[in-house]
């Protein structure tokens, strides 16, 4: 699997990957990481990749040839790879997507920057269009980030523990129960008594009743769904 991040700003994204559970996937050669920067393409001969709007409008947007041109490159290199825009302006990535974009082979990632990108590049390059929540962030490179994480996650061999993945919030519509670790007493403060007492079958009902009320409290358009015996 390979991850590009079409970015003016590479920076903002490469630390990700200097440390933790990332960084020992791509030394297990599970996935590689590129970059691809717009302005490397640009035929301005100031490299400049962004003009102020067309029919008027607050900001600058970037223009259409610097992305045309690497989005091209990269498709002549690759013609699998699948490119996803990250915009406040499009359907909400969800757990779903996570698991179902693990099983590509390359996903390039394009970050917006200024007030957005010309919507001639989304028409002609995007296989999707993903925003990561109702609010607006300076550009796309956190977006891309969270959703490429949580791709990545479900790639096999990425966790060391594949359970991890099954028992998690959003595999079923209840939120995952809360989780302890030791000591079992600390300042005071104790797991609940069931936990300790090791009757497995009871610890997956006081669960089960702390995952219902979980997500009554956080999200109980989640516990309608759960309700309604929704998968
Ligand atoms: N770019 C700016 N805000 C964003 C958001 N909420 N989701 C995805 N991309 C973005």
């Amino acid at each position: 699997m390979t991850f590009t991040f079409v970015t003016l700003f590479s920076n903002l994204v490469e630390g990700y990957f200097n440390d933790s559970i990332l960084k020992r996937a791509i030394e297990k050669n599970i996935f590689s990481v590129k970059y691809l920067n717009p302005r490397d393409f640009s035929l301005n001969k100031h490299s400049k990749v962004d003009d102020t709007a067309v029919g008027g409008g607050a900001g600058m947007v970037m223009n259409p040839q610097p992305l045309f041109d690497a989005l091209d490159s990269l498709k002549k290199e690759d013609e699998n790879v699948y490119i996803v825009f990250l915009t406040p302006v499009a359907k909400p990535f969800v757990q779903n997507d996570a698991k179902r974009l693990s099983n590509k082979s390359h996903i390039a990632f394009v970050s917006g920057r200024y007030e957005g990108i010309d919507e001639r590049v989304i028409e002609k390059y995007a296989d999707e269009v993903f925003s990561i929540g109702d609010y607006i962030l300076t550009g796309g490179e956190l977006a891309s980030l969270v959703i490429c994480d949580a791709i990545s996650r479900n790639i096999e061999g990425v966790l060391g523990n594949s359970d991890s993945l099954t028992v998690e919030s959003f595999e079923t519509p209840l939120l995952e129960a809360p989780s302890f670790s030791k000591p079992k007493l600390y300042e005071g403060l104790s797991v609940p008594s069931e936990y300790l007492k090791g009757n497995h079958s009871k610890i997956r009902s006081l669960k089960l009743a702390m995952s219902e009320c979980k997500t009554k409290f956080f999200r109980p358009d989640q516990l309608k769904k759960h309700c309604q015996g929704v998968k």
